[in-house]
């Protein structure tokens, strides 16, 4: 389908990394203009152009810094359509032997990021006709495997936290949606899991798409909803 995200202002959280590049490929190819911020430095090999816009150095734990990017972003674009909360991070290790520092880490990484840049994207998304939130929760935050309590603990907050926003703003103009995926086909899961079948995991592009569609016209009558994305997992 071409062009489905055409004129549509959309920031990219974590947009550095593995997913959120994927993203911001595919929802620059639909016509949407794009700012990925992340919290390193603007790599080399990323260049701004007129609809696409890196920011980088952006702690999005803190407020400050997450609400002068998102006034960074409605000040080059005009305004800002969609929020996609991409930051996020993983951790294993069983619970006997790690420790309780990684809940804390897992919070931050996982709640605090998608909470804080939510909270400062919102007025923003709120003068959009068609505002979207969607987070990247996982598999593990509906039931939990071995070595994950802390990582599926912090998901489930995003979906939970992605259910109640979805109710508070039911009757105006912003859905909020999640999308829980199993394992995505990166350079890291392959080398910490090389003798799996990578074509049962799920690509970037192809999480991407899903994402791409929670943001389109097509998705305005969805809200609340916490999409499993498993691939073949
Ligand atoms: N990979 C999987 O199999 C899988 C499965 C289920 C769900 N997920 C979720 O999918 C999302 C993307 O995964 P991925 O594999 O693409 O991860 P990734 O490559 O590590 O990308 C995550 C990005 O978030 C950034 N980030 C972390 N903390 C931040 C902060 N405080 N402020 C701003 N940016 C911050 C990271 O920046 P730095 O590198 O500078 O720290 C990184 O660029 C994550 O939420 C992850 O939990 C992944």
């Amino acid at each position: 389908m071409a062009h489905l995200l055409k004129g549509r202002s959309v920031v990219i959280t974590g947009g550095f990394g593995i997913l959120g590049r994927a993203l911001a490929v595919y929802l620059l190819e639909q016509g949407a203009r794009v700012a990925a911020l992340d919290l390193s430095a603007v790599p080399v090999d990323i260049q701004a152009s007129e609809d696409f816009l890196p920011l980088g150095g952006v702690d999005l734990t803190d407020p400050v810094s997450a609400g002068d990017a998102m006034a960074q972003v409605s000040s080059a674009f005009g305004q800002i359509d969609s929020l996609v909360n991409v930051a996020g991070g993983f951790a294993w290790e069983p619970f006997e032997t790690g420790a309780l520092e990684t809940w804390d880490r897992m919070y931050q990484m996982n709640v605090r990021t998608t909470v804080t840049a939510t909270h400062a994207a919102l007025p923003h998304l709120l003068t959009s006709a068609d505002g979207r939130v969607v987070s990247i929760s996982a598999v593990a935050a509906g039931k939990a495997g071995l070595g994950v309590s802390a990582y599926a603990a912090a998901k489930a907050g995003v979906s939970r936290f992605t259910e109640s926003l979805a109710e508070e703003l039911k009757a105006r103009s912003v859905t909020v949606n999640a999308v829980m995926p199993s394992i995505i086909d990166t350079p890291a899961n392959r080398a910490d899991m090389p003798d799996e079948d990578f074509s049962s995991w799920v690509a970037p592009s192809s999480l991407a798409a899903v994402i791409g569609f929670l943001l389109s016209d097509q998705a305005a009558v969805i809200t609340g909803a916490c999409l499993p994305v498993t691939g073949k997992v």
